[in-house]
C-alpha cells in the first residue's frame, strides 16, 4: 500500500481517523474529506503524529457542487486513486412517528446518496489504478433494525449499493465491499446530539455491553484493521462482501448469556 493514494471520507474523526492513521503507517498518501475545520483541529490534537501527513480537505459528500471541487483537486494533485473509503456518516434519532422529514432526508443524503455521489465522481481515478478497492462503512443497523429508522434504512441501502457496485465495477478490476461495525467508541453520538452528555453516553455503552458475546464495545482500531485488509491486495478476490465487525452482537442470543465480562 506504499505510495498509493486513498481518499477517506470523514477521516477527521473516530473510525475514519483510525483508517487514515493505519494507511499513513503503511506509507500511503491519504486525503481526508469532511465538513468542519473544527473537527480537523480536534483530529490533529488527538493524533499529532499524523497531523501533517494526512491531506485534510473540506467538503460535504452530499453536495454535488462540493464533490465537483474535490474531483478537480484530486485530478490536479493525485491523478489516480487506489482506494476510496466511504466512511462519513451521521446519526439521527427517531421512530416513524417521531422523525421529521428533514432528519430522514438528511440521514439518507449523507449516509446513502453521499457514497453514491462520491464513488461515481471518483470512478475515473479509481479506474486508472490497477485493482482499486472501495470500502463502504455501513453498520449492523443495516442488517437488523437498530439505532433509528432513518439510520437503519440508510445503511441497508448502502449494503445494496455495495453489492450492486461490486457487479458493476468488477470488469474494471475495482472491488467494492462493506464493513458493518457494531457499537464503537467514537464522537458520533455526542457530535450528532443523539445522546445528551458524556454521562449518558457512558451509561449507554454499559447498557449495550452485555449484548456483545466478546464482552467489549468496539474501538476504532477494531474497524480500521478490517478496512485496511479489504483495501489491500491481500483481499484481491473479495468483492461484494458484507463483513460484520461487531464483537459478535449479530449472533447474540437471549438464551445464551455472554460468558465474557471484560470491560473495554
Ligand atoms: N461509532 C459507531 O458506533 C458506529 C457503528 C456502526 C457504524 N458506524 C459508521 O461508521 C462511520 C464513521 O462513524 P464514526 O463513529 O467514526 O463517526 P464520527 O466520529 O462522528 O465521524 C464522522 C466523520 O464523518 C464526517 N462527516 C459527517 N457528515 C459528513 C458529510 N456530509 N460530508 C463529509 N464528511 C462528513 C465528520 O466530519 P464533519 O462533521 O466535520 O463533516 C467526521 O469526520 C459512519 O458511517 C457510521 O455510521 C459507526
Amino acid at each position: 500500500m506504499e505510495n498509493k493514494n486513498y481518499l477517506v471520507s470523514g477521516g477527521s474523526s473516530g473510525i475514519g481517523l483510525s483508517i487514515a492513521a493505519r494507511l499513513i503507517e503503511r506509507g500511503s498518501q491519504v486525503i481526508s474529506l469532511s465538513r468542519s475545520e473544527e473537527k480537523i483541529g480536534r483530529a490533529k490534537q488527538e493524533r499529532p503524529e499524523i497531523a501533517d501527513k494526512v491531506d485534510f480537505i473540506t467538503g460535504d459528500i452530499s453536495k454535488p457542487g462540493d464533490v465537483e471541487k474535490i474531483v478537480t483537486y484530486v485530478e490536479e494533485k493525485y491523478g489516480v486513486l487506489h482506494g476510496l473509503v466511504n466512511n462519513a456518516g451521521v446519526l439521527t434519532k427517531g421512530t416513524i412517528e417521531t422523525i421529521s422529514l428533514e432528519d430522514w432526508q438528511f440521514t439518507l443524503d449523507v449516509n446513502l446518496t453521499g457514497p453514491y455521489i462520491l464513488t461515481k465522481a471518483l470512478l475515473p481515478f479509481l479506474r486508472k489504478a490497477e485493482g482499486a478497492s472501495v470500502v463502504n462503512i455501513s453498520s449492523v443497523a443495516g442488517l437488523k433494525p437498530g439505532t433509528s429508522v432513518a439510520y437503519s434504512v440508510s445503511k441497508a441501502g448502502l449494503d445494496m449499493l455495495t453489492r450492486f457496485l461490486a457487479g458493476d465495477l468488477g470488469p474494471y478490476d475495482i472491488r467494492v465491499n462493506s464493513v458493518n461495525p457494531g457499537l464503537v467508541r467514537t464522537h458520533i453520538h455526542l457530535d450528532n446530539r443523539v445522546i445528551e452528555d458524556r454521562e449518558a453516553y457512558k451509561a449507554m455503552l454499559e447498557k449495550a455491553r452485555p449484548r456483545y458475546p466478546l464482552g467489549k464495545i468496539g474501538m476504532p482500531e477494531d474497524i480500521s484493521s478490517a478496512v485496511t485488509f479489504l483495501l489491500s491486495d491481500e483481499a484481491k478476490w473479495i468483492t461484494g462482501s458484507i463483513l460484520t465487525v461487531d464483537g459478535g452482537v449479530m449472533v447474540e442470543n437471549d438464551l445464551i448469556p455472554p460468558k465474557n465480562t471484560h470491560k473495554s
